[in-house]
């Protein structure tokens, strides 16, 4: 594909979108990436790996025990929490003995600003997926994306495929570890609630796990479509499709290890698997600072920071 050119810059937005559904299917599978894929591309090897904190690759694609995509909802002109998420996902320890993939989701990019941006998030990171929807957040973009993965990922299939926003910090390892022991079919695991007298909770849209079997029937699930289920506060619309179809028997509560940061921001816990609201980069610096992300900074006389971020 040619790289556009000034005549053809319209079809700046088509060649992202090109750029989205072939390179997953060209793209070797990354078993035994440092855990988020091609996130730390600026310092992988040719094939996308990252070159510290992972023993030799084929010892690792042996052991990976499970694999997880983890999309992340977000919007193309919010690039500097984009950013933020971006260091935030990059600078974690790495989940052993897992395959787990960090990509952005959006719908169809229809501002030429956007598109170029967005071309360069592209070729530095490859972490970015553009769906066939307009944008939107309870308009269908969910369905959009959890019918989507079963197709665009069909190459390289994952065990667990998961939604989250751009106001999460999710702790991968910590959750690839709750994972790691969970049967592999039929499950839908989050930060369970109950609504309107059902038994059965449904995950809050902070962050939900369904098996690869569950998103695959969604893609096939015409009841959804036909009922005007795509519309509406998308995480309870998914639970409405999966507690009307019997599905996510292996159902998954994971309060309080995921919760809400509440507005003196005094609630973190060690054990976090996922807090959310983290809505400006005060809270995202609280959490940084709670997890130790800022710390070990190396002394060095081109910057005084350590003593105002500890
Ligand atoms: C998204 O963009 C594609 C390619 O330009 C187009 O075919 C499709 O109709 C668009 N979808 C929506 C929902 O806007
Ligand atoms: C779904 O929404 C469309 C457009 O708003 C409407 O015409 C149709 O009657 C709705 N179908 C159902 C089953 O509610
Ligand atoms: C952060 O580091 C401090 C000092 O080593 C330690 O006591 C604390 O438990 C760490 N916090 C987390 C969330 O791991």
């Amino acid at each position: 594909m040619k790289p556009p050119s000034s005549t053809s810059y319209l079809l700046v937005p088509l060649a992202v979108l090109l750029i989205v559904f072939v390179l997953p299917a060209l793209r070797p599978s990354r078993v035994g990436s440092d855990g988020l894929g091609v996130l730390c591309s600026n310092r992988t090897g040719a094939d996308g790996r990252h070159t510290a904190n992972v023993a030799p690759p084929a010892a690792i694609e042996e052991e990976a025990e499970l694999s997880l995509l983890v999309g992340v909802l977000t919007m193309p002109n919010r690039r500097e929490r984009r950013d933020i998420v971006r260091l935030a996902y990059a600078l974690q320890p790495p989940a052993t003995r897992a395959r787990v993939d960090v990509r952005f989701v959006f719908c169809n990019v229809t501002d030429r600003v956007d598109a170029a941006l967005l071309a360069l998030e592209i070729k530095r990171h490859g972490d970015i997926v553009v769906l066939d929807c307009a944008e939107n957040m309870n308009e269908g973009k969910t369905y959009a994306y959890l019918s989507s993965v079963p197709r665009l990922f069909a190459a390289s299939p994952y065990d667990y495929v998961m939604k989250t926003d751009d106001d999460t910090y999710l702790r991968v390892a910590a959750l690839v570890d709750e994972l790691r022991g969970k049967p592999r079919d039929d499950v839908y695991l989050g930060y369970g609630y109950a609504m309107g007298g059902q038994p059965m909770l449904f995950m809050h849209g902070m962050g939900y796990v369904v098996s690869w079997d569950v998103a695959s029937w969604v893609a096939t699930a015409e009841e959804i479509v036909a009922h005007n289920d795509t519309l509406g506060p998308e995480d309870m619309m998914v639970g409405k499709w999966i507690n009307l179809a019997g599905r996510g028997k292996n159902r998954y509560d994971l309060k309080p290890r995921m919760y809400d940061l509440n507005w003196d921001m005094d609630n973190f816990r060690p054990d976090t698997v996922a807090v959310h609201i983290l809505k400006d980069n005060l809270r995202w610096a609280a959490t940084f600072r709670y997890f130790n992300v800022t710390a070990g900074i190396k002394p060095s006389n081109l910057y005084h920071l350590p003593s105002l971020v500890i």
